[in-house]
C-alpha cells in the first residue's frame, strides 16, 4: 500500500543574518529525517523542546519548503518551492496547533471560522457550507448553537475542539498535530485524546502526533519516532521503542518519564470508554 505520507531525508536549516557586530549563522533544524505513515496510522513524534518537530511539523504541512529531501503525500512528490500547491494537494493536510487561544481568529465567529477553508479552496455554496461547518460541531462534541460564539466564549479544550473540527473541513487525509493537548489539563487532555481516536475511525484519518509527554504518545502511538537535536535517533513501533529502546537518548527520556503517569491515564481512558 502507498503509504499516505513519505518523508525521505528531509532537512530544513535556518539562516541567521548577521548584524554589524554578530555573524549570521545557520541553524540545522532538522537534519536529514526519514519515515512513513501508512493509512488510518499514528506516527508519533518525541522529543525534547528545540529537537525539530515543529520545524518538521510545518515542512509536512507544506507551510514552509524543504531544504533538502523529498516528501511524497499519497505518493506524489510535493515541494513548494517549485510549484504552486494544487487545492486539492492543499486540502490533504492539515495541521492542528498547541494553542488553542492563539490559532483562532478571536474577531471571527466559529461558523465563520469553520467555513473558511471551504470559502478558500471550495466552490461549495454558503448554504451547503453552514450544513457542514453545523455537523461538525457535532462531530467534535461541540453543538449547534456554538456557531454563532467568539473563541474566548470558550474553554481551552472546547477551543482545541473548534481547532481539530475546521481542520477536518475539507476531509483531509493527514492531520499533523503538534503537542494538541499540551496546554490543556490532564482531564480535559484525555477527553481530547479520546476524540481524536474517534475522529480517526470514523475519517480513516492517518495522524502526525507531536509531543514532548510519553505517556500520552504510549496511549495513542502506532508507531514512534524520536528526535534528537534534528535527527531520528529511535524508530520503530510503539511497542519496539518502549520495550526495548535502542539508542541511549530514548532510555534517558524514558526513565525521567514517571511510569504512574501512563497508568493513571490510561485508567482514566478506559473507565470513559466504558462510561
Ligand atoms: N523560524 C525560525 N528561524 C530560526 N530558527 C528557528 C526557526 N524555527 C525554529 N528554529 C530553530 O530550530 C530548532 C528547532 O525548533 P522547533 O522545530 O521549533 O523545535 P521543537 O518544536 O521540537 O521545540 C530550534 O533550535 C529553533 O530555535
Ligand atoms: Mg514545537
Amino acid at each position: 500500500m502507498t503509504p499516505v505520507l513519505e518523508a525521505r531525508n528531509l532537512v530544513r536549516d535556518y539562516h541567521i543574518p548577521g548584524s554589524l557586530l554578530k555573524k549570521g549563522k545557520t541553524v540545522h533544524a532538522v537534519k536529514g529525517v526519514s519515515f512513513k505513515v501508512e493509512e488510518g496510522k499514528t506516527l508519533a513524534i518525541v522529543g525534547e523542546s528545540g529537537c525539530g518537530k515543529s520545524t518538521l511539523a510545518r515542512m509536512v504541512t507544506m507551510i514552509d519548503p524543504v531544504t533538502a529531501g523529498d516528501m511524497l503525500i499519497d505518493g506524489t512528490k510535493v515541494d513548494i518551492a517549485s510549484e504552486p500547491l494544487s487545492s486539492d494537494m492543499r486540502s490533504k493536510v492539515q495541521i492542528v496547533f498547541q494553542n488553542p487561544y492563539g490559532s483562532l481568529n478571536p474577531r471571527k465567529k466559529i461558523g465563520d471560522i469553520l467555513t473558511e477553508p471551504l470559502v478558500i479552496n471550495t466552490k461549495i455554496p454558503a448554504g451547503e457550507r453552514r450544513d457542514r461547518a453545523m455537523a461538525m460541531l457535532k462531530k467534535v462534541g461541540l453543538e449547534e448553537k456554538h456557531y454563532t460564539r467568539y473563541p474566548h466564549m470558550f474553554s481551552g479544550g472546547q477551543r482545541q475542539r473548534v481547532a481539530i473540527a475546521r481542520a477536518l473541513m475539507l476531509n483531509p487525509r493527514l492531520l499533523v498535530l503538534d503537542e494538541p493537548v499540551s496546554a490543556l489539563d490532564l482531564s480535559v487532555q484525555a477527553q481530547v485524546l479520546n476524540l481524536l481516536a474517534d475522529l480517526q475511525d470514523e475519517f480513516h484519518l492517518t495522524y502526525v502526533f507531536i509531543s514532548h509527554d510519553l505517556s500520552v504518545v504510549r496511549h495513542i502511538a502506532d508507531e514512534v519516532m524520536v528526535m534528537y537535536f534534528g535527527e531520528a535517533v529511535e524508530y520503530g513501533s510503539r511497542d519496539q521503542v518502549f520495550d526495548d529502546p535502542q539508542h541511549s537518548y530514548t532510555k534517558t527520556l524514558f526513565a525521567a518519564t514517571p511510569r504512574v503517569d501512563v497508568d493513571a491515564i490510561r485508567a482514566r481512558l478506559e473507565r470513559r470508554k466504558r462510561a
